[in-house]
């Protein structure tokens, strides 16, 4: 049976979507002062909740306060003040989706710049080619950081429940902290968490069982997973199967499937074709993994959202035709916020956005996402989105923002284990 993109959809646990788009997550980098939400963020919400989407995935919330996939990130953990999350939750609900938090660790892909830790599975750092010497050198996580990382993960469902959230979302793709156990070219454990396929997903699996262990039943608990991660010898379509069927019985709500990391970014259609000839015919169809989820969904015990190249219409409805329960967009929303609202009343509109001509797939991947980015920081001043932006110009001042974001985050991250160190000295 084939349902309309705006038929609601109920979930395992009961929690219904009103329709089946779903902005899928973008870290937005706009973190106010102490790494929280604030004025920018709660704007761009509004404008995305008015814009017609049945779910609202944010831009992944940081676990950890020393783990940060970026310097403007925002953190959730016990020590956060909870007002900015209350208010962003608020904003968020404006127009009657459902707002979920994405929750993340980025493991060994961080920056050597970035001051904290850059903890991974094993030692090996993240390889972009000429650019790998920007990334960290990866510590290998001993069991009583893979045991603080799942209690952590917990908190910060917790908080995002207490707040105000209806789910929160575990960010095990794209090559981030989850995806690292998971793939067998970044996790070389031979422990517990390393070897075979159940012992690279037990992090996830423990995460979200003590997750689900925490939470109201009626909370959702989600989890982002790659179809594949386009490198030869890694993470495969087979096993995002298995891992399905694992996550199945302990009560997950929704698989949203991408693909890729920073060494072969797929996600913004990337992929690097050396290693992956599949690319440039998913990429020709639009939506990139729409064909690794056809192989998916007929077996899969959960709903399966797809997010990936979507912009029109037709495309958009040829995911859900498929079996796909909720269909993601990312870049579209950043162009056009209220796309839902225009195709439910009938416009024919899309997104479509200059090509960008970088060699490197790495930078090119960066460059994209600093465009769409640029576009963020826009509506969350209550601008209009800038088609004509270009990528390049984006970059440049991404990496000035950094510096800047970077300076601001390393005082309060300081500041933080200064004020730790003083409360835990005997009195
Ligand atoms: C600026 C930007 C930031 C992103 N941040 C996240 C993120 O925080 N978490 C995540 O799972 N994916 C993130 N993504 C990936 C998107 O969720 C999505 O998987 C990808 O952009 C492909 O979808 P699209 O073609 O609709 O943009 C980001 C993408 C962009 C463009």
């Amino acid at each position: 049976m084939t349902h309309d993109l705006f038929e609601p959809l109920t979930l395992p646990n009961g929690q219904i979507l009103p329709n089946r788009i779903a902005k899928a997550a973008m870290e937005e980098n706009m973190a106010a002062t102490g790494q929280l939400p604030g004025r920018h963020l709660d704007t761009l919400y509004r404008t995305w909740a008015l814009g017609g989407a049945g779910l609202l995935i944010t831009g992944n919330v940081m676990v950890h306060d020393a783990a940060m996939t970026g310097p403007a990130g925002v953190v959730l953990d016990e020590r956060s003040p909870l007002d900015p999350f209350r208010d962003w939750a608020i904003a968020a609900h404006s127009g009657g989706g459902r707002v979920w938090m994405q929750i993340n660790h980025p493991g060994r892909q961080v920056k050597a710049n970035m001051p904290g830790v850059a903890w991974g599975p094993s030692t090996n750092r993240v390889n972009t080619g000429r650019t790998s010497a920007l990334f960290a050198e990866a510590h290998a996580m001993t069991a009583e950081h893979i045991a603080d990382t799942v209690r952590r993960f917990v908190t910060t469902a917790v908080l995002a429940q207490e707040t105000g959230f209806d789910g929160v979302e575990v960010h095990a793709a794209h090559g981030y902290l989850l995806s690292q156990f998971l793939s067998p070219l970044t996790n070389l454990r031979t422990d517990d968490w390393g070897g075979s396929l159940h012992n690279r997903s037990r992090l996830l699996l423990d995460i979200v069982r003590g997750i689900r262990a925490s939470v109201r039943p009626d909370f959702a608990v989600a989890v982002k997973l790659n179809s594949a991660d386009f490198q030869r010898g890694g993470f495969d379509s087979g096993d995002a199967a298995q891992v399905i069927s694992w996550l199945a019985p302990l009560g997950v709500d929704l698989v949203e499937l991408s693909g890729g990391s920073y060494e072969s970014p797929a996600m913004t259609g990337n992929a690097d074709e050396a290693t992956d000839r599949r690319s440039a015919r998913t990429a020709a169809r639009e939506a990139y993994f729409l064909e690794l989820a056809t192989q998916l969904v007929d077996d899969s015990p959960l709903p399966l959202m797809v997010t990936g190249g979507v912009k029109r219409l037709p495309v958009a409805q040829e995911v859900i035709d498929s079996g796909v329960a909720v269909v993601g967009m990312a870049t579209a929303l950043a162009y056009r916020p209220d796309l839902p609202s225009r195709w439910r009343s009938g416009a024919a509109d899309d997104v479509t956005l200059p090509d960008i001509r970088i060699r490197d797939r790495a930078v090119a991947s960066a460059a994209s996402m600093s465009r769409v980015r640029h576009q963020l920081r826009r509506l969350g001043r209550g601008a209009t989105p800038s088609p004509r932006t270009s990528a390049l110009l984006a970059f440049g001042a991404d990496q000035i923002r950094e510096i800047l974001s970077r300076r601001r985050y390393r005082r309060w991250l300081e500041h933080r284990s200064v004020e730790n160190q003083s409360s835990s000295l005997p009195d």
